[in-house]
């Protein structure tokens, strides 16, 4: 008789199981232009039908995944298609999902450099690459997180450690009206609480103004509080605006703060060097967060930290215990001594791989790409009758709004959200909008590997259709 505590499969069975995963999963891929870019996600009746008790005996394969295929993927955000300009899009190449195969299929241990030191290399060789196509300096070292939210946590500790030592409840953190929640969320996590973190408002480009981000340090100063640090954003999440990043990283300089960039949707296009002026300042920040399951178009899972001061980072985290192997000392990177994590995935592989397989040049060739089909896309919607363009693109991302001789400001943010609906019910392109400087803006974020040029066509055709009906009369 059988064991049932057996959990094996044999060689036969885990290939015909990898079979059919891998073919509806290309099946998905190949078809994914033709499915619509936003799926019904007004599903609380079916999220309900779906909670069960962990069933007591097994299930085929074949039914999970007709399930899954069929029903439940469907219904969602088709974070995958190329018309997903909203939020910032991700897309996830398909060397990053067969990375995440790997990793999980040989399952080795790569918190610890001793239990598996090649592939803790791979690991250090991808955020070597990272370090210097963002021209941070060699005392650099890096991690792998599962996001940029958790990126800019650890940027936080660090900072906090370098910087506060015992007085955290005296320290100040400063960011901007448009800095991405995470930060302040970050922050609180951190200890750092509300009441210690100031918002130093934006210019009409929605940057942050630096010469009140300087009066608000010498004031917090004056006070007796101890101003640590600054968080500039290169491309924030509404407008894509890149703070003023040398004036920025000067102030504080001048003012013995650390300076954190979170680059989670813009710092990947300084892989590009034409695009470096735009993201001038960069390579001088204390520490940079990256989000390759954005910028670099990986599955989502993979953020990334840098930290200039290397030692920063591994101060921040090193410990031991008598059961852990010896240290390494300095020449090996030991993931464990620079992050939060003990037992992780291999987090590093799908950006390894990736790299790997197209070549850098490639990467860089699409975003330029993105940027290019973000500029057209502008210009072009900016020519449309009654839109207004808020923000050009900085990067590849760009926002506008609705406004006719006549028109109130309540009534443009009404037609300006009534385009974003008008279009994505089309199902081709998927836009999202946002509130920045005092009004509803629709926003158009190209970044996806998959959108091309007959997809910006689509969009501004979508988006000149609905203007002009919003707007007649
Ligand atoms: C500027 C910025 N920072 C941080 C984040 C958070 O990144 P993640 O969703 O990977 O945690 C985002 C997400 O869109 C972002 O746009």
């Amino acid at each position: 008789m059988q064991d049932p505590g057996n959990l094996e499969f044999s060689a036969d069975e885990m290939r015909a199981m990898g079979d059919a995963v891998l073919r509806r999963v290309v099946d998905h891929l190949a078809t994914i232009e033709s499915q619509p870019v936003r799926g019904d996600t007004d599903a609380a009746g079916l999220c309900r039908a779906l909670r069960e008790p962990a069933p007591e005996h097994g299930t085929a394969l074949e039914p999970l995944l007709d399930a899954l295929f069929d029903e439940w993927i469907p219904r969602s955000f088709n974070t995958a298609s190329p018309g997903y300009l909203a939020y910032i899009p991700s897309g996830g190449v398909y060397p990053g999902a067969l990375a995440e195969l790997i990793g999980a299929g040989v399952n080795r241990y790569t918190g610890v450099w001793l239990t598996a030191p090649a592939l803790v290399q791979l690991e250090a060789n991808a955020l070597d690459w990272l370090r210097d196509w963002m021209q941070f300096p060699p005392t650099t070292r890096g991690l792998f997180t599962t996001g940029g939210s958790t990126a800019n946590f650890t940027a936080i500790v660090c900072a906090r450690e370098r910087k506060l030592g015992t007085r955290l409840r005296d320290g100040t953190l400063y960011l901007s009206s448009e800095t991405h929640h995470s930060v302040a969320k970050s922050a609180r996590l951190a200890g750092i609480l509300p009441d210690r973190v100031r918002t130093i408002p934006v210019d009409a480009q929605f940057r942050m103004q630096v010469d009140r981000l300087e009066a608000a340090i010498e004031a917090d100063r004056a006070a007796g509080l101890v101003p640590f640090m600054v968080v500039a954003s290169a491309g924030t999440t509404n407008t894509g605006a890149v703070d003023p990043l040398p004036q920025i990283t000067a102030v504080a300089q001048r003012q013995g703060l650390w300076c954190h960039v979170d680059g989670a949707y813009g710092a990947s296009f300084h892989l590009c060097p034409e695009l470096r002026p735009l993201l001038a300042g960069l390579p001088h920040a204390d520490s940079l967060t990256l989000d390759p399951h954005k910028g670099l178009f990986l599955p989502y899972g993979t953020g990334a930290l840098l930290v200039a001061d290397g030692e920063a980072l591994r101060a921040a985290h090193s410990l031991t215990a008598s059961y852990m192997p010896e240290s390494q000392g300095e020449e090996f990177y030991d993931p464990h001594q620079y992050g939060p994590d003990l037992s992780r995935n291999f987090r590093g592989l799908p950006l390894w791989l990736t790299v790997k397989l197209y070549g850098a040049a490639r990467l860089r060739a699409a975003l330029a790409g993105k940027r290019a089909l973000a500029l057209d896309a502008a210009r072009r919607v900016a020519a449309l009758p009654n839109v207004v363009m808020d923000a050009p693109p900085q990067l590849s991302l760009f926002a506008f709004h609705l406004e006719w001789p006549g028109s109130t400001r309540a009534g443009q943010d009404a037609a300006t959200r009534a385009l974003l609906e008008q279009v994505t019910r089309r199902g081709k392109v998927m836009l999202t909008g946002c509130h920045a400087g005092g009004r509803f803006l629709a926003r158009v974020c190209v970044l996806s590997f998959r959108t091309h040029r007959t997809h910006i066509d689509t969009c501004v055709e979508h988006i000149a259709e609905a203007a002009e009906a919003l707007t007649a009369g």
